[in-house]
Formats: C-alpha cells, structure tokens, sequence
C-alpha cells in the first residue's frame, strides 16, 4: 500500500494546455508567491489546492490546523497591493505572472486584509523585522487573494532540472526501489559531518534516506543552492550507498520560522512519500528566535494520527576528540573543549576566504566543492 498523503489524497492542479486567452485580468506575482503556486499544483502541499482563504489562514495562524481540522503551521498566502486587489472582482480568474510570464491562473474566491503583527507573533514568534521571515511579511503587499489554481506552466529550472520531483514522482521511486520506509531530510546547508551522522543515524533503522534540500529563496547569506548540489553530489558518491539515499530537491522559500517551519517541513515530506522525518537542533532556525529543541517540542501539540509521519529526533552532534567519532550529548561523556563545535555563520566566513574546515567537521571532498563555487560566485 502506498503511503498516504497528508489529507488522503496528492492533490494535482497542474494543466499545461489550460487556454488563458480569454482571461483578461493578470496579476504579477512574486518569486515565494511561484513556488508556492508550483508546490501547491503538484501536491506537495497537499489537501491545499490554492492560496487560503481568511478562515483557513486565521485557523493556521492561531491553532496549526486548516479549517477542517489537518495540520497546517505555515499560511500559504497571496499578497497584492490595495490597489492591484480592487481592480479584482470576487467570481472572476486571473491569470498569475511573474516577469511578464504566465504560470497560473487563481480563481479568486476571497480577498482580504491579514493583521500581519499576529501572523508574525504566532508565526515566526517574533515581531522583529531583523528576523528573515518576518521582514519578507511585512515587505510583502497588504491584501491576501485567495482561491483554487492552476499551474499552467512550469516555472524554468536551473541545471540541476533532473532533480525536480513531483510528489507522485518521487513516491513512484520509493515504490521502485522497494522502499517501505523512508525518512525526510530537510536542510538549507551543505552537508557537513553532524548533518552525515544523524542521517545515517536514522538509515540504520529505515529503509531509504530522501535528501530533499531546499533550493527556493533563502537569505542572501546563505550558501546558494546551486553550489550546495554540486556539493551534495560528491558526499553522496563518496559516502554513501547508492541504492539507500534519493536526492530530489524541494523547490520552497525558505520561511526562518523555527518550530512552525518544522511541522511544515514534515507535512510536505509527507506529501513527497516519507514516513520519518528528521529534526535535529534549531531546526528551521535563525539568530537566537528559538530554543535549541523548540522545533522538536511543537510536535508534542499534534496526536501521532493527525501527523501522519513520525518526526525523529535528534540532539545536537560534533566530533568528540576524546570518543574519536561523531557523538551527541546523549552518547558523549566528554566536555565542551574535547567537542569541535563550528556555527554556521564561521563555517560561512572560512569557506569564503578559502579557509577549509578540518575534516571532521566536513568531508574534504564537499569542502573543496564549496570554496571553489564561493570563489567563483564572488567573482
Ligand atoms: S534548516 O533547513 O533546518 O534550516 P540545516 O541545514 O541547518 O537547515 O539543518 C538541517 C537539519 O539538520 C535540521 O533538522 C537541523 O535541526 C539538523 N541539524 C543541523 N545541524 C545539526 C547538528 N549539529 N546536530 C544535530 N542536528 C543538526
């Protein structure tokens, strides 16, 4: 039996030969907006089938759930200006753009005014618009349209096209290769050491690993995706079994919303087939908005049967000098000074100034791929 998708059914708007001619009202979109679009066409942000309306978007706001009861942490919105939005009338399709492209059409069932200060309180925790997240809400316009969609043309992909799998696409595979159980890996990062050990970690107890990393928007300091692929690439070809790890990528902007992020996240997988999910330290996180473990501890709010997936937790990993592997607080005895712990935000600064990190924190093979692609990407 196949693996359920979130709300029973992998939902699918996607309609290439969809006629737009005679739609004359169009609607230029932005680039979280497209994603969004695609995502929601192709079912990995199944039982959604467009942007929400005011009721679903208030009952995700305030309790984590649509308004007929499944989970759901991340509003799912299209903001437009006052003025864009009341040359729109309620009953009619638009056609949605960017940079005077088609890719869909909405069929507008709702527009309205979101109160953006509780979408933040509740959403991302914080109202400081120093946080990623929170800054891209409120620099986004101030209508929410809602309604079912359609995609009607794919958005372009970049060299790594073979790596874009619709959800039915990726469960077909997991068939294929005769996968029963498969745990999600969601990251913005390279792969680095701790990021190897939880996955293996967790493929010791499954029977396929999804290395699903996100490529949609991230902050500008973030490594770009395309140089990450190239690194994920040469990890998985050095380290890692071939016939027990899939890498497809997860074509969403990356929202910074910690806890909340987490459950989205592991809904989505879900969509794409997997039947674990891993949440490791901070995840989803940035700067110091969330607890080290807050994105574990939201799971706590939901019953096993409405998450449908099983979230795998795991505590912060390093190197331990004195065990002389990979560890975490819960299998090393030793002390902070024995454990070659680097923030991200230092592995970022070495890697641009060509500095490698030592090998037990990242493979050779991925550190060489990364400071060549920073190198060319400065230039
Ligand atoms: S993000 O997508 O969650 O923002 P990141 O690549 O940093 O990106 O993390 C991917 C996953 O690995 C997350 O589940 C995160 O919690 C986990 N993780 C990252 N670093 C560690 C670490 N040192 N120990 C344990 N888990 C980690």
């Amino acid at each position: 039996m196949s693996l359920q998708p979130h709300g029973g059914t992998l939902i699918n708007r996607v309609d290439l030969s969809y006629n737009v001619s005679n739609i004359a009202k169009e609607v230029e979109i932005d680039g979280t907006a497209l994603s969004d679009l695609e995502l929601i066409a192709i079912g990995a942000y199944s039982p959604i089938t467009g942007f929400l309306g005011e009721e679903d978007y208030n009952s995700v706001v305030h309790t984590m759930k649509l308004a007929g009861g499944q989970v759901w942490s991340i509003p799912i919105t299209l903001p437009v200006s006052k003025e864009v939005a009341s040359n729109l009338q309620i009953g009619e399709k638009i056609k949605l753009s960017k940079g005077g492209t088609v890719y869909g059409v909405l069929e507008l069932t709702e527009k309205y005014t979101p109160d953006k200060m509780v979408e933040a309180e509740n959403v991302y925790r914080t109202t400081e618009l120093a946080h990623p997240g929170v800054k891209k809400l409120f620099s986004r316009p101030d209508v929410y349209l809602a309604g079912p969609v359609t995609l009607v043309k794919r958005p372009e992909k970049n060299k790594f096209s073979q790596f874009y799998l619709d959800p039915a696409a990726t469960r077909a595979e997991f068939e294929k290769r005769g996968w029963k159980t498969i745990v999600g890996f969601q990251t913005r990062n390279p792969v680095h050491r701790a990021h190897e050990y939880i996955q293996k970690t967790a493929l010791e107890i499954v029977d396929g690993l999804f290395l699903n990393p996100l490529v949609g928007e991230t902050k500008a300091d973030d490594i770009p995706a395309d140089i990450r692929m190239d690194s994920y690439q040469v990890l998985l070809k050095n380290y890692y079994p071939a016939d027990r790890v899939f890498l497809a990528v997860f074509p969403a902007a990356m929202r910074y919303a910690g806890p909340r992020e987490a459950i989205f996240h592991a809904m989505v997988r879900k969509n794409y087939g997997c039947t674990h999910f891993i949440v490791g330290r901070d995840h989803a996180g940035v700067g110091n908005y969330y607890g080290t473990y807050d994105a574990q501890l939201i799971f706590r709010n939901f019953t096993s049967e409405e998450l449908g997936i099983t979230p795998l937790f795991f505590e912060h990993s390093f190197y331990c000098k004195k065990c002389g592997n990979m560890a975490s607080t819960k299998t090393c005895p030793h002390d902070t000074e024995d454990r070659l712990i680097l923030s991200g935000t230092k592995v970022r600064e070495m890697l641009s100034n060509g500095i490698a990190p030592p090998p037990e924190f990242s493979r050779p093979e991925v550190v060489n791929v990364l400071i060549k692609g920073m190198k060319v990407g400065v230039q």
